[in-house]
């Protein structure tokens, strides 16, 4: 079986959603963020802080060329690995894409409970509004190129696995 890759925007459910899919369809969990976290020693805003977006943008493909390798697995992604065209050529190979989407206000009020997100910190609700509204729509297209979108705004994680679940039963029937 494919691996199964969640992309989205910050706030979308990747991470919860992931790790209760896996659990689900008795595959590993692999949250690219938190592998990046583990082989550089530091967290993802200790990254950005100390050697910039760049390098964090370098490690990200780096880790993504090496899960994208495996099976098996439920791989949830940062909302930046869209960025990169080779991140999603690799990905794609043997995985089933899964675009998780949410509305602004969800996305804000998600994002507002945990600190850890370089790109939305140090700014007021406001400007946090803002941001998510503009980088949000830069990114649109690209969370679009997917093979089943779901929008979680109104969804319990484990609806959203119900649904990941219907449609990768079918691709399997399809197939066979
Ligand atoms: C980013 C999203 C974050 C993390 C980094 C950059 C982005 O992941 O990779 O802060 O560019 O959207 P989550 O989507 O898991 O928050």
């Amino acid at each position: 079986m494919k691996n199964v890759v969640l992309i989205g925007f910050m706030g979308t459910g990747k991470t919860s959603t992931g790790r209760l899919l896996a659990s689900r369809m008795g595959y590993s969990f692999v949250d690219t963020d938190r592998k990046i976290e583990k082989e550089c020693h530091l967290t993802i805003k200790q990254l950005f802080a100390e050697h910039g977006e760049t390098y964090f943008r370098e490690q990200e493909a780096a880790v993504v060329r090496k899960v994208a390798r495996q099976h098996h697995l439920v791989i949830s992604t940062g909302g930046g690995t869209i960025l990169n065209p080779d991140n999603m050529k690799a990905l794609r190979k043997k995985g089933v894409i899964v675009s998780l989407t949410a509305s602004v206000e969800v996305i804000l009020e998600r994002t507002s409970r945990k600190n850890t997100r370089p790109l939305l910190e140090n700014q007021t609700m406001e400007e946090r509004r803002a941001a998510i509204t503009k980088l949000r729509a830069q990114r649109e297209d690209l969370y679009k190129q997917a093979d089943l979108i779901i929008d979680t705004s109104e969804l319990s994680p484990l609806q959203v696995v119900e649904q990941i679940m219907s449609f990768v039963r079918k691709e399997v029937k399809q197939r066979a």
